[in-house]
């Protein structure tokens, strides 16, 4: 397990994670559904109506001492707004885990989606909509 891994609180190679661990999030249940699988909770933050992505102005109402990530996820090609989210996991002491599945390519001020958290997560299936 790496470092970033062990701090994370997620072992990917036994899919575990503790049961305690909260990740303030999300809108898109597939992502929920894998810090469910890994034993994590889940927890939603409201949507920017105009793009469905993360609205920083909800994050820290979801923080809680149990809360190890912030899981934006870039949805329809659009990316959430970093700058801000990023601002919050920093002065939280959070790591920041871009789910870029739907916005390959898609960029935030000159930077890729899954670039600019500290993991950035992607997926093959070739129907997405980016
Ligand atoms: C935003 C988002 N995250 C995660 C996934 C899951 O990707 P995969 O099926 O490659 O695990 C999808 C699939 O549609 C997605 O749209």
């Amino acid at each position: 397990m790496s470092r970033r891994n062990r701090r994370l609180g997620v072992d990917p190679l036994r899919m575990t994670a503790p049961p305690i661990a909260s990740f303030a999030v999300l809108p898109f249940f597939a992502t929920a559904g894998c810090i469910a699988r890994l034993g994590g909770r889940p927890v939603f933050a409201d949507i920017d109506p105009l793009t469905y992505n993360i609205a920083p102005a909800g994050i820290e109402a979801a923080i809680t001492p149990a809360t190890k990530a912030i899981l934006p996820v870039h949805l329809f090609g659009q990316m959430a707004e970093m700058d801000p989210i990023l601002d919050i996991a920093q002065r939280h002491k959070l790591y920041v885990i871009e789910d870029a599945a739907q916005a390959i390519g898609a960029e935030y001020k000159g930077r890729r989606a899954g670039s600019l958290g500290h993991l950035g997560c992607f997926s093959d299936v070739c129907e997405h909509d980016t």
